[in-house]
Order: structure tokens, then C-alpha cells, then sequence
């Protein structure tokens, strides 16, 4: 199998490693991800995090497993524990369908690798064609507010919503843009604020509050996010605090974006409602932690509700911004996602 480097991913030798996303910005880990416990393990640390970036993990994995002279056998249950590593995100299943379809082939050992290369070399430009489509809706001088990460750390490639930031901005149309922290876990502070100051371009942290009284006074042009899921009826499901911002951007009159892969529709799942919510552990919500240590300020009894993803309904987003273009309100109630099924 060739090596491979991207943002956070590097096969060598055969070996996948990842690169620790819990403890960027302020160490830059790569960790040895070359079994299936590992690798598990990682996604439910979100050490491997981001929707396309968690499918792409598992199917290298399972190429460089085979490579590696794992037996058949093992790696169709090696490939089942993976599907079942984190609920939400739609890519790992969509990528291991793929997989699991090379593992059903005579030169299955030469079609797991060939197969994992294809989805890393289709996520690249996946992200291109998002990032081209997208940037032609950010107007000059646009002052844009994202949520959780969606950059090169995310993906194999530009990113969705942070890769059509960065093109905007090298057409000159960004201004700036207005980071949400991400509470509980940061991947606003501590991701896109990292990946946005390696790219240059001009941004402001804010806590995750203070998104309403910004577009209330008239600083925020337009929102950009990424997803988890989309259902056929045009819901998403993306990082708890989404759907808040969402409904604060109808509320100001301000265009609310989405922008995904392919490798993130769900044509299957009716609607919002049938998306699977990861709930995550309560440590993440009475403190934090991280390569600083940790800090818990809650009682250490407080009960908690913590779930990791939430439901944005179709009728609040301007636009679905995917690799094969913008799909409007009118095209999603026409049902384009049920046709793609
Ligand atoms: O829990 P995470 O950090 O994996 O959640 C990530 C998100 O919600 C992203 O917005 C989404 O996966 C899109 S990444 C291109």
C-alpha cells in the first residue's frame, strides 16, 4: 500500500496513524492507529473526528489490515465493529458499504486497498467541487460565523464549510469570520480557530452565546456550516448548537448554509427525526479536559444531558451547498435527496 499523508491522516509501512485532534492546537501527536481497538478508540475520543474523516479512518484501516495479511473472516467483523463506532455521521456507513462490497470480491485483499484509495482520492475533490460551488454565494466584504470544525482536519482534503471559506477568502470576499467556540468540546476553539490562522485568515473566537447578539447588530452576513447526516427530507444533523444558530439566522434574515459530500446524504432516513443521536459522557459537559489537564466545576453529583449532535429542520436552511452543486428549498421539497436514493 502507498504512504499517504493528509491534515491528520498518514498510512507508513502499512500503519495508519492519526493526528490528535484533542490535543491540538497545543501539541500536534500523531498516534498509532493500526488495530481495530485503536482506531475505536480514537473515534470515541474524537481523537479522529469530523463526518468524512471518521469513514475514511475506518476504510484505510480495514485496506491496511488486508495489505498486512489479515484473513477475510476477520475483517468483515473488523468492519462491522467500525460501522458501529460512532452513531451519527452517515460517511462511516456509506464508506464501509463500499468496503464491505471490495470484501465480497474474488481479489478482495487488492480491492480493500484499491477501494480505500478511490474514497481518500473522491473526498479530495469532493471537497474542490463544494468549495468552488460555495464560494460563489459569499458576497465582497462578507463577515461569516461557522460552528464546530469542517476544515482539512476534517476531511481528506479543503473541508466543506471551511474549504468554501477559504476559497471565498482568496477571491477576497471574506472579511472575516466569527468562530463559535463549539461547547462541549471545543472544536471551534481549538480546531477552526488553529486551522483558520495556519490559512491567514482573519478571525474572532466567540463563546457559543454570543452568536445572537452579533447578528442582532448587524455583524454576521451569512452562516456556514457542515454536516453529519442529511436526510431525505433536507434535515441535518450536525454539532449540538447548529440548530440554535439556525433558527437565530431566520430570525435576523440571515442566509443559513450547509455544505457536505455526497458521502453525507442519507436517502434512507426519511427525516431529521430518524437520525441517530450520539449521546456522549457527562464529563464533557460538568468540566473540560485536555493536553492543558482538567478542570471540573460542576458538583460532581450534577446530572447531565449531553447530546454530541443536533436536528437543523429543512425550512431553516438557505441552501445545501454539495459537491454536485447548490440545492435550493424548492429543489429539496421537489424531493432531489429522495432521487438520489
Ligand atoms: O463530534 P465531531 O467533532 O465529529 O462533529 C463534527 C461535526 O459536527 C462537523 O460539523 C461535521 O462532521 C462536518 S465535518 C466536515
Amino acid at each position: 500500500m502507498n504512504n499517504l499523508q493528509t491534515t491528520s491522516l498518514r498510512i507508513a509501512n502499512n500503519q495508519l496513524w492519526i493526528l490528535d485532534q484533542q490535543a491540538l492546537p497545543q501539541q500536534s501527536n500523531w498516534l498509532d492507529a493500526s488495530t481495530v481497538e485503536l482506531l475505536v478508540g480514537h473515534i470515541h475520543a474524537l481523537r479522529v473526528r469530523g463526518a468524512p474523516l471518521i469513514g475514511l479512518s475506518a476504510s484505510l484501516l480495514l485496506a491496511s489490515l488486508a495489505e498486512r495479511g489479515e484473513s477475510r473472516e476477520k475483517l468483515g467483523a473488523a468492519l462491522e465493529t467500525l460501522r458501529a463506532a460512532r452513531p451519527t455521521a452517515v460517511n462511516l456507513m456509506n464508506n464501509l458499504d463500499r468496503m464491505k462490497q471490495a470484501l465480497g470480491q474474488s481479489d478482495w485483499a487488492g480491492a480493500l486497498v484499491n477501494e480505500a484509495w478511490r474514497l481518500v482520492e473522491e473526498d479530495k475533490q469532493l471537497c474542490d467541487a463544494i468549495a468552488l460551488a460555495g464560494s460563489k454565494l459569499v458576497t465582497p466584504g462578507s463577515r461569516l460565523l461557522t460552528h464546530c470544525n469542517t476544515g482539512g482536519l476534517a476531511t481528506a482534503g479543503c473541508g466543506t464549510a471551511l474549504g468554501v471559506i477559504h476559497k471565498a477568502f482568496l477571491a477576497g470576499n471574506v472579511q472575516q469570520v466569527w468562530v463559535d467556540e463549539t461547547r462541549p468540546l471545543l472544536q471551534g476553539g481549538r480546531l477552526t480557530a488553529w486551522e483558520l490562522g495556519e490559512l491567514n485568515i482573519p478571525y474572532q473566537l466567540i463563546c457559543d452565546s454570543m452568536a445572537a447578539s452579533l447578528m442582532a447588530k448587524g455583524e454576521v452576513d451569512a452562516v456556514w456550516v457542515g454536516a453529519d447526516r442529511i436526510a431525505a427530507n433536507g434535515d441535518v444533523a450536525n454539532k449540538i448548537g447548529t440548530y440554535s444558530l439556525a433558527v437565530l439566522a431566520k430570525y435576523h434574515g440571515i442566509p443559513f448554509y450547509v455544505a457536505a459530500p455526497v458521502t453525507t446524504l442519507d436517502s434512507s432516513c426519511p427525516n431529521g427525526e430518524a437520525i441517530p443521536i450520539e449521546q456522549r459522557a457527562a464529563v464533557e459537559v460538568t468540566g473540560v479536559a485536555g493536553s492543558f489537564g482538567a478542570v471540573q466545576w460542576a458538583p460532581a453529583n450534577a446530572q447531565v444531558c449531553n447530546p454530541a449532535f443536533d436536528v437543523t429542520p429543512a425550512e431553516l436552511i438557505s441552501g445545501w451547498v454539495l459537491d454536485s452543486g447548490v440545492i435550493t428549498p424548492e429543489q429539496v421539497r421537489d424531493g432531489v435527496f429522495k432521487a438520489q436514493a
